[in-house]
């Protein structure tokens, strides 16, 4: 004889239910997905797509992913120094880099790359794809050659050599004529679960275009007539798109921040690459991930 349980049973199984899942079932399925969990801004934005051009996430031992320092003697013929630095914005972290790299460097990237490209994917939290109307272009993998190596050096040396922060393995982006992407984050709010991309070096290895900005619609023109060489300005009474927006120029280089002290995203970064109008535009990312140390107990 089957009797039907009481209402009040019912509930009070839930109850018990609540903390099963907060403390056992969430934690245990975490760990056998640990995939990037939704993310939202705070501006409410959901998190669409972010850039993650190479591979799983979290796997940051894997060196097909994260360019190790493997003790290769660096070779870097006048250390490449020779760049100036714009301070933008303070919070988040926004620099001009005018000569991050010198038109050799960049010549020697774009040489190398020419015969390695594939089309650009986007990864919408699940599955990694090509999606034309959200990015158009064309990326490659770059070897990590005497050039490509100092140039890691270089990214961790303006970083003040901040431990626990990894140099991806670089990709040169190709844009054609109507080549774009669309408004996206670096980041993935994923730090808690091992690492997150830190900061964003959006580099110009070639410019030979019209159109091609690179807009951050949330940040705010810096004053001063001077960032009209680098920005787009307003011109005959023409409505600049919202924010700012970075002219392609070949050597020079954005540097920003993504993550907050306490490793939560910045809504400000939201950025995309305006379609190129003519031409070709070659963009360089060099993305540093923060994995910070594991805690003896605790941490998955
Ligand atoms: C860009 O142009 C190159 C050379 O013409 C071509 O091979 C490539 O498929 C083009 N890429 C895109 C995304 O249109």
């Amino acid at each position: 004889m089957t009797s039907v349980p009481k209402l009040s049973t019912v509930i009070s199984w839930f109850f018990y239910l609540i903390p099963v899942y907060l403390f056992v079932l969430n934690p245990l399925l975490s760990q056998i997905f640990p995939g990037p969990i939704s993310v939202s801004s705070d501006d409410g934005d959901t998190f669409d797509e972010f850039d993650k051009t190479a591979a799983p996430a979290l796997n940051l031992a894997d060196d097909s992913f994260i360019s190790p320092e493997d003790g290769v003697p660096s070779n870097c013929p006048g250390e490449g120094d020779g760049y100036h630095v714009h301070l933008l914005s303070r919070e988040p972290l926004v620099m001009y880099i005018e000569n991050f790299l010198n038109h050799e460097e960049a010549g020697h990237l774009v040489d190398v790359s020419v015969n390695k490209y594939t089309p650009s994917i986007v990864y919408d939290g699940i599955n990694e794809r090509v999606d034309p109307s959200k990015r158009l272009s064309d990326r490659a993998l770059l070897d990590r050659d005497d050039t490509v190596r100092c140039l890691e050096e270089r990214a961790r040396a303006f970083q003040g050599w901040r431990p626990h922060l990894y140099i991806e393995r670089m990709w040169a982006q190709r844009y054609n004529a109507s080549g774009h992407y669309r408004h996206h984050f670096d980041w993935t709010g994923s730090l808690a679960h091992g690492g997150d991309r830190l900061s964003t070096f959006m580099v110009y290895l070639d410019a030979d275009c019209t159109g091609g900005g690179t807009n951050f619609p949330r940040l705010r023109m810096p004053p001063g007539k001077q960032w009209c060489r680098f920005l787009e300005c307003e011109e005959d009474g023409q409505h600049p798109p919202p924010g700012i927006t970075f002219k392609p120029i070949k050597g020079n280089a954005i540097f920003w921040e993504n993550l907050r002290p306490d490793g939560t995203g910045y809504p400000e970064t939201w950025h995309a690459a305006f379609p190129v109008s003519s031409g070709t535009k070659v963009g360089l990312n060099i993305w540093s991930w923060y994995q910070p140390p594991k805690r003896k107990q605790r941490q998955g």
